[in-house]
């Protein structure tokens, strides 16, 4: 195991009624507030009046930017930059799911960037500062509401770029899990499915593993496997909702890592599809991870297989190990698909072979995704066909 260092530095107010500090929280960073939104969930919901109203009481002077994309798009983060430039922003609140916070982060940046933000994304500009950034979190699946790292789209070049920084970390989540009572049944589905493999990616890695996190891991890979048709079946069931949103935050946070390096697979695959297609990022995992998990699947991996297979799903482990790593990857796809009714083929939702060649080689840089197993550019187009 890898030594490392634990440093978390977003404060969480979790659970209901913590609106009320808001005001307070906001203040501590400036008056000149940002508020940013996606395309009106919050207004529906009532949240967005609830949450002017504690600004006011404050006395803050609120600026807005609505409309953030589902997949983020560069034009809205230059955009936020701009009201922060002209009218000297001083904080920052994203109010939604991980495209608005992640779009919130890199305004947060580019506030500080003279040039095109899409610089950032690229790296070709360091992030050399960032405005404070609270949210106040409406979808679980991403995590972005505590961790430091953002996602954003550039759908001229058809490029999707994750990319992070310190400076990004939110300083403030406020997680309250009736805000995700009116998340719809697919987007319930397509958060539980991004969550599972973002704990999947940490979780088949080939250095040495603490065994105490990966019990954590398996346990909360088990929350999501209980919780998820709860929170489809009853969108108001608090418990539900709850152990979703802390499973979220805590798959992605940094404390599953322990030190392990850290290479995902599915997610750079999965960029690629949301690039060019546009699709929900949770559902292009969903229907990447048991392909991605079937071509990894041999004699140096099993192991860890087996380990997933009998303490996820129950599998009888006195089976042999190839026979509970199968069983396990087809319980993962039961569901997947049929729990949490995800489509599981990209033929159903309208991808065919015709990026499968470029969208690979961007995928690995043209080089190696050095994750559980080591692929290439062939290898990613082999699991992008498996797909099919
Ligand atoms: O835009 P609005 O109107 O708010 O509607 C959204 C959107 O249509 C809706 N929604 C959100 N909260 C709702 C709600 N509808 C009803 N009630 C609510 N309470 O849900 C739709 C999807 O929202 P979005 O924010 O796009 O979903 P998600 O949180 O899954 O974020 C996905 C983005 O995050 C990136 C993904 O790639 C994708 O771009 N990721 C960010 C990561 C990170 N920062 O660490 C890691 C992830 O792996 C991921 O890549
Ligand atoms: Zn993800």
């Amino acid at each position: 195991m890898n030594k490392f260092v634990y440093d978390i530095p977003t404060k969480v107010y979790f659970g209901e009624n913590h609106l009320k500090h808001l005001g307070t929280e906001v203040s501590r960073y400036g008056k000149k507030v940002l508020l940013t939104y996606g395309g009106g969930s919050i207004k529906k919901s009532g949240l967005y009046d609830n949450v002017m109203a504690e600004l006011e009481k404050s006395g803050l002077e609120v600026f807005e930017l609505s409309g953030i994309d589902p997949n983020p798009r560069v034009a809205s983060v230059n955009a936020g930059a701009e009201i922060c430039k002209r009218e000297n922003i001083e904080v920052l609140l994203a109010v939604g799911g991980g495209s608005v916070i992640d779009c919130t982060k890199f305004i947060g940046a580019a506030a500080f960037y003279e040039g095109d933000a899409w610089d950032i994304s690229t790296g070709k500009a360091p992030v050399t500062d960032c405005l404070p950034i609270i949210t106040v979190l409406t979808l679980s699946a991403t995590g972005s509401e505590m961790d430091a790292v953002g996602v954003i789209s550039n759908p001229e070049t058809k490029e999707k770029i994750g990319m992070g920084s310190p400076l990004m970390q939110p300083k403030v989540s406020f997680l309250d899990p009736t805000n995700t009572y009116t998340v719809s049944r697919f987007q319930t589905a397509c958060g539980a499915a991004d969550m599972f493999n973002h704990i999947m990616e940490i979780y088949f890695n080939r250095e040495a593993d603490l065994f105490m996190l990966d019990r954590v891991m398996e346990g909360l890979m088990k929350t999501i496997i209980k919780y998820g048709p709860i929170a489809m079946a009853e969108p108001n069931n608090y418990e539900a909702r709850a152990n979703l949103m802390w499973t979220a935050s805590w798959a992605i946070n940094g404390f599953l890592r322990g030190g392990k390096r850290q290479e995902w697979s599915c997610h750079p695959m999965e960029h690629e599809l949301s690039a060019y297609y546009d699709i929900t990022h949770g559902l292009g995992l969903a229907i990447l991870g048991p392909r991605w998990l079937t071509y990894t699947l041999d004699q140096s991996t099993v192991s860890k297989f087996y380990q997933f297979g009998i303490n996820v799903f129950e599998i009888d482990k006195s089976l042999e190990p190839m026979v509970v790593a199968k069983q396990g990857i087809e319980k993962l796809e039961d569901f997947l698909f049929n729990t949490l009714e995800l489509q599981s083929t990209l033929t159903e939702i309208g991808i065919d072979e015709t990026y499968f060649d470029i969208m690979a080689k961007k995928a690995c840089a043209d080089g190696f995704l050095q994750g559980f197993k080591p692929l290439i550019q062939q290898d990613i187009k082999a699991i992008y066909k498996m797909c099919l």
